[in-house]
């Protein structure tokens, strides 16, 4: 039976009666492009198979009820009006700060039932809390006709998340899950959310890409991600640009200089800086059919992430070390930092021994066993009946 079949069913026996559709909304991993996202800069996710799954109906006594598969604490059943930011600690903030945000915005959201399951890792760094956000606002924009735009839902569950869940993250991860394509990197200026979708097919070309979750656990609404934000804002307002993403890479060295002591400042932007050069990179190489260039590229970027804008984890690096020192082609830490996931380009048939190597370090190491699986680039949300 499939998922979509199943969250009916468990719908029907939860509500009493048959849903009026499901919709599903992947996770995603980040390719390239780290932290650029609230420096109004670029970014290159792409989606997971991995999805939230949505049964939902309209209410129209102002009542909202959610249930999870994946959670046992049964149905919360909430007012719309009142709904009230940062009140929630729980999963449940994520679909309710939804619906918050979309009434907020003044569409006419009356109540909805909902259950939902999700095959997305939590706490992995693999988006998780975008695939709930963006699977229920694409469920209620489709149930009561909204006519908004991918990229809107994208900016209102962003907003749920900053403001009624309290987590100050960008809005990569929303897009990806609402925009992304089969078989495509999303290459998305998060100034203006302009899109290209870039082929990206790996297996066509003998390599595979993996997601190694270190098990680890982070958490964007704890302080060091916001604590990073504030100091790119910072380095934004020293300098006199709106945001990072207005320092062209050219002009690195001046703007670097013109930081003088503010040595903290000064890593911070080096990192945006070169990472937006770093996505331009990715993207020439994949649109010229430089696959494997790429690798240096990421690895570059994990470099950065680790030393100048400090966000790796002792298991991160031990990942990328040992599957570069076993003959990876690239691998880096992907999403938030501080734990999760980090990714690394193999080619098809050194899978096998790269994958042992890492099991075998962190083994050594005296940490969690990793989770290792390979990462195809999937659709993004869609409605499945
Ligand atoms: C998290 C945030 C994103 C982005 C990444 C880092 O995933 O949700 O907005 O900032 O971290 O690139």
């Amino acid at each position: 039976m499939g998922a979509q079949q199943q969250v009916a069913d468990a719908f029907v026996e939860l509500y009493g009666a048959a849903p009026e559709g499901v919709w599903a909304a992947p996770g995603r991993v980040n390719l390239i492009g780290e932290h650029t996202d609230y420096n109004d800069g670029f970014v290159m996710p792409f989606a997971l198979p991995h999805m939230a799954v949505a049964a939902v109906s309209r209410r129209d006594d102002g009542v909202l009820r959610l249930h999870s598969a994946d959670i046992d604490a049964g149905v919360a059943e909430l007012r719309l009006d009142e709904l009230v930011p940062e009140s929630d600690k729980n999963w449940t903030a994520y679909p309710a700060g939804v619906v918050w945000a979309l009434r907020e915005a003044g569409h006419p959201i009356t109540g909805a039932d909902v259950h939902l399951t999700s095959t997305v890792p939590s706490g992995a760094g693999l988006s998780s809390s975008a695939a709930l956000e963006v699977v229920v606002a694409l469920a209620l924009n489709d149930l009561y006709e909204l006519g908004l735009k991918r990229w809107q839902l994208a900016r209102l569950c962003q907003r749920a998340e900053n403001v009624y869940v309290g987590a100050p993250t960008g809005i990569m991860d929303q897009t990806a899950s609402a925009c992304c394509e089969e078989g495509h990197a999303l290459f998305l200026d998060t100034r203006d959310l302009s899109q290209k979708q870039i082929p990206f097919d790996l297996a066509a070309e003998g390599m595979r890409l993996l997601v190694v979750d270190t098990q680890v656990k982070h958490a964007h609404s704890d302080g060091e991600y916001g604590k990073r934000r504030a100091g790119c804002e910072k380095g934004a307002a020293l300098l006199g640009v709106d945001a990072l993403r207005d320092v062209p890479y050219a002009d690195l060295d001046a703007a670097l200089e013109r930081l003088g002591d503010e040595e903290e400042v000064r890593r911070l932007v080096r990192h945006i800086v070169t990472e937006n050069a770093r996505v331009e990179q990715v993207v020439a190489l994949l649109e010229a059919g430089d696959t494997r260039a790429i690798g240096p590229v990421l690895i570059a970027g994990h470099a950065s992430l680790r030393d100048d804008f400090r966000i790796s984890a002792p298991e991160l690096d031990l990942v990328v070390d040992t599957a570069l020192a076993s003959g990876a082609i690239g691998a880096r830490m992907t999403g938030g930092g501080f734990g999760g996931s980090a990714i690394v380009l193999v080619e098809a048939g050194d899978v096998e021994a790269v994958t042992k190597a890492v099991e075998e370090a962190f083994a050594a190491a005296g940490f969690t066993a990793p989770r290792v699986f390979e990462a195809v680039p999937s659709a993004g949300a869609r409605r499945l009946n």
